[in-house]
């Protein structure tokens, strides 16, 4: 499959079975996009919604995020579990409203300056808020690509998880950057799952290297023991 044909199909799948009408989806701005990032890192979807509107109900803004108490914070997280999550978002509160003027870092190299948000989560934040082309490469993505690819290293190797971030780059399309950041994500939670992925339906299937083999769930490569 040439690469330029890659981020079209996965748009295309996107604008007919993505979500698009999450919480987190109305009114995009880069601080709404980071909190429901974090949230969702270990949390399934569902469970987040409504800690979601009540987090945005208490804390509309980053400023009134940075000057809660941290208490009240933690109190909002009570649930999600993982609370350094929420620690961390407090930090990067302060920190963004004393040294950033409020303002979120217009790249992913100054948004992971930021406690709690590494290279994909600042990549996700930038291209779903701003259409920033920056590619994320989270779990789902490491499978959907693992399998696309028939990678045959584990991602949890320096070297493997590199050679995924190319991967990740080279199919970022220079438009529609955070349609495309979703739709890979939901490509990777609801189609491309980890023991039950629907190849009949998938609009990677015709090309996926993963598909040819007996067992496509045998991609990603599991940590070697
Ligand atoms: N998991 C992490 N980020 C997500 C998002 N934006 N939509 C759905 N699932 C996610």
């Amino acid at each position: 499959l040439p690469v330029e044909n890659f981020a079209p199909r996965v748009l295309a799948w996107f604008d007919e079975h993505g979500r698009k009408s999450l919480p987190w989806q109305e009114n995009k701005t880069p601080y709404r996009v980071w909190i429901s990032e974090i949230m969702l890192q270990q949390t399934q979807v569902m469970t987040v919604i409504p800690y979601y509107h009540k987090f945005m109900t208490s804390f509309p803004d980053v400023e009134a995020l940075a000057d809660a108490e941290q208490d009240e914070v933690l109190a909002h997280w009570s649930g999600l579990g993982y609370y350094a999550r929420a620690r961390n978002m407090h930090k990067a509160a302060k920190i963004l409203v004393d040294e950033f003027d409020s303002e979120f870092p217009q790249t992913v190299e100054g948004v992971c300056e930021l406690p709690g948000i590494g290279r994909s989560t600042a990549a996700a934040i930038l291209s779903i808020s701003r259409d920033v082309q920056a590619a994320i490469l989270d779990g789902n993505v490491k499978r959907v690509l693992g399998r696309f690819h028939a990678v045959p290293t584990w991602p949890g190797e320096k070297k493997t998880e590199n050679a995924m971030w190319d991967l990740a780059e080279s199919y970022m399309p220079s438009e529609r950057c955070g349609d495309y950041t979703q739709a890979m994500m939901d490509l990777g939670a609801t189609l491309c799952t980890r023991s039950k992925p629907q190849c009949l339906i998938c609009p990677l299937e015709s090309d996926c290297q993963a598909k040819l083999t007996e067992d496509p769930t045998q991609f990603p490569i599991r940590k070697p023991k």
